[in-house]
Formats: C-alpha cells, sequence, structure tokens
C-alpha cells in the first residue's frame, strides 16, 4: 500500500492505472473508494498489466504464484518483487526460466518520498532496469546491487527504518527525563535526526567528521557519546543488524 500511495502521491502513475489486489474483499473495497482500480482475482488483474508488483509476505508467495503462473506472459510483462528473502530464482523456477525479475527493497519512507531502495534483477532489460529505478527515485534514493546482497539490504534499509525510530525513541525518553514534554522531546530528537542525515547526504561526509566539530575538549557532548560507547550503542545496533540480515536471507526457505 505504501508503494501504490508513493508512487500516486510522487505524480508517477495516477490512481486508475494501477490495479490492486487482496484476498480480503472488504478492505479492497476501502482501496477501491480511494480511487484505486481493484481485483480479488490475481489471475484476471495482471491480464492487462505492463508491469506486476508483487507485495506479499514471504510465506504468502508460493500461493500467489500458483495462482498467476497461467496468465502471465513472462515476454511481455515484467515482474517487480518486494518479498523478503525470496531470490530471483523461485520466480524463475514457477513462472518461468525466461521471466524478467527486478527484487526491490524499498522503506516505508516511500510514503514521504524519503526512502532508500536496492535494487537487483534477473534477465531484466537495462530499459527494465532503468524505468523501475526512476519509479523508486521519484520516492526517495536508489542504488542497484548485487542480488548476493539483498538479505544485507533488508537490514540496512527495510529494516533500518524501524532501528532508527527506536534511537530516535530513546533519545526523546532521554529529553523527557531531562525535562522535556513528551511531544517536545519527540519533535526535537526527530528534527536532530534529520539534521545528522541530511549532514551526511549534503555534506557527503563521513559521521564522524561531523561528530569531530561537535565534540569539544572535556565537553559535554563526548562526555554523552563516550558513555553511550561504553554502553554498547554502537555494538548493539552492528548485532542487531546482523541478526536481521540473517534472518532476513531465511524468511523465504523457512516458511
Ligand atoms: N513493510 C516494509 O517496510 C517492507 C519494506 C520492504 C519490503 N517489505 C516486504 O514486502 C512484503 C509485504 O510487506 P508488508 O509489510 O506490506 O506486509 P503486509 O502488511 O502483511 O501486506 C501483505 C499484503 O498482501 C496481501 N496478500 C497476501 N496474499 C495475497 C494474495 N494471494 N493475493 C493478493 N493479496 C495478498 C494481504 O492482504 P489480504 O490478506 O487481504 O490478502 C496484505 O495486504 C513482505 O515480503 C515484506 O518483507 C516490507
Amino acid at each position: 500500500m505504501a508503494l501504490a500511495e508513493g508512487l500516486v502521491e510522487s505524480g508517477t502513475c495516477k490512481l486508475q492505472d494501477i490495479t490492486l489486489t487482496k484476498r480480503n474483499a472488504q478492505t479492497l473495497a476501502a482501496l477501491a473508494s480511494k480511487g484505486f482500480q481493484t481485483n480479488i482475482s490475481n489471475a484476471d488483474a495482471i491480464v492487462e498489466a505492463d508491469t506486476i508488483f508483487i507485495c506479499v509476505l514471504p510465506q504468502q508467495l508460493n500461493e500467489l504464484l500458483a495462482e498467476i503462473k497461467e496468465s502471465i506472459d513472462i515476454d511481455k510483462q515484467l515482474v517487480v518483487s518486494v518479498v523478503t528473502g525470496a531470490h530471483t530464482d523461485v520466480f524463475k523456477e514457477i513462472l518461468g526460466e525466461q521471466c524478467r525479475i527486478i527484487r526491490a527493497m524499498p522503506n516505508t519512507a516511500m510514503k514521504v518520498r524519503e526512502s532508500m531502495t536496492c535494487l537487483s534483477s534477473a534477465n531484466a532489460t537495462g530499459e527494465d532496469l532503468n524505468m523501475v529505478q526512476s519509479l523508486f527515485n521519484t520516492m526517495g534514493q536508489s542504488i542497484i546491487i548485487e542480488e548476493n546482497m539483498m538479505s544485507a539490504a533488508t537490514a540496512l534499509c527495510a529494516c533500518g527504518i524501524a532501528f532508527f525510530l527506536r534511537t530516535i525513541r530513546a533519545a526523546s525518553q532521554g529529553g523527557v527525563e531531562i525535562g522535556f514534554h513528551a511531544s517536545d522531546a519527540v519533535k526535537i530528537a526527530a528534527q536532530t535526526a534529520l539534521g545528522a542525515a541530511k549532514l551526511l547526504t549534503i555534506n557527503k561526509s563521513h559521521p564522524e567528521q561531523e561528530i569531530d566539530k561537535v565534540t569539544s575538549p572535556k565537553g559535554c557532548t563526548i562526555a554523552g557519546l563516550n558513555e553511550m560507547e561504553h554502553q554498547g550503542l554502537s555494538s548493539a545496533m552492528i548485532k542487531g543488524i546482523k541478526l536481521s540480515s540473517n534472518i532476513a536471507n531465511n524468511l523465504y526457505t523457512a516458511s
């Protein structure tokens, strides 16, 4: 849904150009009332499509592919999958060896056009990749990577949103403890995080260069920062990212 809304809100697609499917007719009706085309049948929904986006959970993928495999035209239609852990071989095996497939790993910031999306592909043409990358670029930034890095991309990029949100929550809780009301604390922490990210993306600098600019000798920043490191800040983030990446890698096979 975030993807469909992002495509519309960025002006890339019109509501009526997107057909959404779901198994639940009630929630599908709610999407139809927003102006999207909807269809309860995946097999019917894909017939007119140039590009088929597959956005189900890993454990729902096999059933979905079984449903569309007879009606897909793999010579004409491009498949884009955001399904975590499902290798392009899975699609080729079920839909046909020649299937043009692009895997995308975006994050929920698509909705505010600040996603980071990692893309990899099998059988896709340069034109396919340009088209899909342009779509995702309207909702943030993207890079093309090797498929063997997609689980790492899941951890850093898709799960990463939650990791950074939790650090903002932690900062705001610290803010409340030192005297701010909760709403002010979240606003201050979120805008400060946004500023930190923009310093890196606009200055194209390394975090440590920016940190050096705000840590004066014997000052309060270095004292706070070192205390956080003594408590395992960087180590916790690195360990969490490694664990997420390993789990992402096994999500489809484990389903
Ligand atoms: N959320 C993220 O930030 C994010 C980022 C990158 C990648 N991903 C990946 O994207 C995929 C979807 O994630 P999500 O968070 O959007 O999950 P979700 O909220 O559970 O959405 C899955 C959707 O698929 C629908 N669905 C399931 N089987 C279907 C079928 N056979 N036909 C039609 N619709 C079907 C479900 O609706 P019904 O039950 O009504 O059918 C539901 O709306 C996952 O593989 C996830 O790992 C997620």
